[in-house]
């Protein structure tokens, strides 16, 4: 590895208190969520994706995102965003005040189905009308791209698909595709591929790497994206959460597990690392859980 360049910086992008608590069995009361945000806020993130904007009837655990919105102690220097599939939840995250949303597609036909409820042109078309409301209002829209590797109902999924879909998410307007491997069954190999293929189309600075751990292959692949060149990389305090519409997968990367590796690299995030490990630790509590995350682990015993 000595002789690959990899980034002096890189920028975490927190999803826990969405992706994270979108997929826990337990429904986290308003209070603890913005107790949750607003430790994370403490830290030195920049970016926290802090709830959706879907309908409650697909994901309960969400419901309140207008709430937590409202209560949280912002702080200046960190973008809270939310999740948004139509210009229903657009609405209301205007109103919630969000300062950035993301629209979300996949590169798969079957995930696209059973996650938003319409094939991936369909979605497109939808984000078109979404990403320009948000822009007509100054908000910046992320894209992410789902299921890059594979599907867990269409199996393998080619990087040219990703890559297709990534630059279509860049065309409507997109500052940045975030890559989802939801289902955490990639490896490096496969990873590096598939950025490569997406790289052809899309500039390296707009991308961000979301891994899910399922088969613990996280942070292998973190590591082929950054020697890809990409530099913003998603993840979840104490490893928390999946995807309620991707059965078997295991939560985001553990944050604290991304920042042990960039600290160990020499790369510069920010990010206080003691700082994470006992909010981990916090919402591992009360959510009644093992913290996930081995480098929070380690460093709390
Ligand atoms: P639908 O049933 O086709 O929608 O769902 P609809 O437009 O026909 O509306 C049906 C009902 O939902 C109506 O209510 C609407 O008002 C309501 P009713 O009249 O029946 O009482 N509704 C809404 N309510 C609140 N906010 C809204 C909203 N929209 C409609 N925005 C829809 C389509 C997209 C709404 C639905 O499928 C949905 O909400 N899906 C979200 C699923 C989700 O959140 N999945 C997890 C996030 S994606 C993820 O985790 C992957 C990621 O992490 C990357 C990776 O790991 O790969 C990002
Ligand atoms: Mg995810």
């Amino acid at each position: 590895m000595s002789n690959v360049s990899l980034p002096t910086s890189a920028r975490i992008f927190e999803v826990g208190p969405r992706d994270g608590l979108q997929n826990e069995a337990e429904l986290l009361s308003v209070k603890d969520k913005v107790e949750l945000v607003n430790r994370l806020s403490q830290s030195g993130l920049t970016n926290i994706e802090a709830g959706s904007f879907v309908s409650p009837k697909w994901v309960p655990q969400m419901a309140s995102s207008d709430q937590l919105f409202q209560q949280i102690n912002r702080q200046t220097g960190i973008t809270y965003s939310a999740l948004t599939p139509n210009l229903q939840g657009l609405d209301s995250a205007i109103a919630s005040g969000v300062d950035e949303i993301a629209v979300f597609a996949a590169a798969s036909e079957g995930f696209s189905q059973k996650n938003i409820n319409c094939s991936i042109e369909q979605s497109l078309a939808r984000f078109e009308a979404v990403v320009e409301k948000a822009r007509h209002n100054n908000i910046r829209v992320r894209g992410y791209v789902s299921c890059v590797i594979a599907c867990p109902y269409d199996g393998a999924i080619s990087p040219q698909q990703v890559a297709k879909v990534s630059q279509q998410l860049i065309n409507l307007g997109c500052y940045e595709i975030s890559l989802g491997d939801t289902i955490g069954v990639g490896t490096a190999n496969n990873v590096r591929a598939m950025i490569e293929a997406v790289k052809s189309r899309v500039a390296v600075d707009r991308l961000a790497i979301h891994c899910h751990d399922t088969y613990g292959q996280a942070v292998a692949n973190i590591v082929a994206a950054l020697e890809a060149g990409i530099s913003t990389i998603d993840s979840s305090v104490a490893g928390l959460g999946g995807c309620p519409y991707a059965k078997g997968a295991s939560g985001n990367v553990a944050t604290e597990d991304v920042l042990y590796l960039l600290n160990g690299l020499g790369i510069e995030t920010g990010v206080n690392l003691e700082s994470i490990v006992d909010t981990g630790n916090f919402i591992s509590k009360r959510l009644n859980r093992v913290n996930q995350s081995k480098a929070a682990n380690a460093l709390s015993n």
